[in-house]
């Protein structure tokens, strides 16, 4: 008789990626990181596009379906990756805007504590430092767990990815390897509480 074996199922993270735009360097950054990951973790990024601005008047006992689905999708995630430009120092409105949707009905937020990664990414200098600190401050009252370290700013991301979604940089590749290998062992830490 065959023996049964415990099957290794792979850990779903919820990637929120903070920018509309086709070109987007965050989320090519975000689909380069899908390509490093670990076996371990299965990243899929979420869609935040058609999510209506939050609107406490909308909810009632009939959200808008778009706000349903993605907080049924974030409530089914084992852990959440936040890839976030910076708009004037700041969390751009769309990922923003999925923070607040996710965080409601009061008491009923779809992140309370999952383990979560930040990566924050521009063409400039300084990391999206900004972005990356104002988004932490969020998911510290969504009660994300975050991960402190490594952290994660990356400057003059123009090429930094390739067509295929290829990390350009050695370096980088290396960085981004420990990166996601740091945040399975801190989703596992996370869990096991
Ligand atoms: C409204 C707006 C504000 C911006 N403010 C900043 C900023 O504060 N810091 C920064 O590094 N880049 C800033 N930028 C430039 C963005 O980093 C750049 O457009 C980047 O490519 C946006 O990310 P994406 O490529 O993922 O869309 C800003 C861009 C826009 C449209």
């Amino acid at each position: 008789m065959a023996e049964a074996r415990a099957v290794d199922v792979a850990v779903d993270v919820a990637v929120l990626v903070g920018s509309l735009r086709k070109e987007s360097l965050t989320r090519k950054v975000a689909m380069a990181m899908k390509g490093l990951a670990p076996p371990s973790l299965a990243l899929e990024i979420v869609e935040i596009r058609e999510l209506p601005m939050y609107d406490q008047d909308l909810e009632t006992e009939t959200p808008p379906r778009a706000w349903v689905d993605f907080r049924d999708r974030i409530k089914r995630a084992d852990a959440l990756l936040f890839a976030t430009p910076e708009y004037n120092r700041s969390v751009p409105g769309c990922l923003k805007n999925a923070v607040d949707v996710g965080s409601r009905p009061p008491g009923n937020t779809v992140f309370n504590g999952k383990p979560g990664a930040i990566v924050s990414v521009t063409p400039f200098g300084l990391g999206a430092f900004g972005a990356n600190h104002h988004l932490r401050q969020a998911l510290v009252y969504v009660n994300v767990l975050t991960m402190a370290q490594p952290e994660a700013y990356i400057s003059q991301a123009r090429d930094l990815v390739d067509e295929n979604f290829r990390i350009t940089k050695d370096a980088s590749r290396e960085f981004f390897t420990k990166f996601l290998n740091a945040f399975a062992a801190w989703i596992e830490l996370t869990r096991k509480k």
